[in-house]
């Protein structure tokens, strides 16, 4: 069930407001009101182990209303895959912030880049993503194993 915080994209708004007009004019730097998103949402209907992109990702606006259509409907959007890019780095790191707040669970894939020119940014994110995934498991299996010889 949708809870008062997946209606809200409160880094969005700050966002907005820090922006200077150029931004807003030029590449479109502006969050997308909830009614909109939610309009949106209500015409993709997203499937359990489904793929969302979004290639102007923003703070992530589109994925928040999805995520509240499927909960709405019943489904986990916390099966889904989502991909988004972004040529803003700080709309990313707060994707990133908002994916946690809005629960969109274990896979989550963002990049910045620019999705016109360099299509392939969301691969090398992908890339990244494994590498830390191996690190993290490579860590923990020494952990392990120094704790049993040490047993
Ligand atoms: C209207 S906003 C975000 C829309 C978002 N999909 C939502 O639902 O809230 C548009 C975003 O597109 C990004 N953008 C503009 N040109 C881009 C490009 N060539 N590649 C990737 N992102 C781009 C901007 O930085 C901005 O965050």
């Amino acid at each position: 069930m949708a809870t008062a915080r997946d209606h809200v994209d409160l880094l969005g708004q700050i966002l907005t407001e820090m922006r200077p007009e150029s931004a807003k004019r030029d590449r479109g730097q502006m969050y997308t009101p909830p009614d909109v998103t939610n309009l949106m949402a209500g015409f993709i209907p997203i499937d359990d182990h489904a793929r969302m992109h979004d290639p102007a990702v923003g703070t992530g606006g589109l994925f928040r209303a999805a995520a509240n259509v499927m909960r709405d409907g019943g489904r986990n959007p916390e099966t889904v895959l989502w991909t988004g890019v972004d040529i803003d780095q700080l709309a990313i790191a707060c994707c990133a912030v908002n994916a946690v707040l809005w629960r969109l669970g274990p896979t989550v894939v963002l990049a910045v880049g620019d999705s016109l020119s360099d299509p392939e940014c969301l691969d090398r994110a992908w890339g990244m993503r494994q590498e830390c995934l191996d690190i993290a498991r490579y860590g923990s299996a020494v952990a392990e194993t120094l704790a049993f010889f040490r047993q």
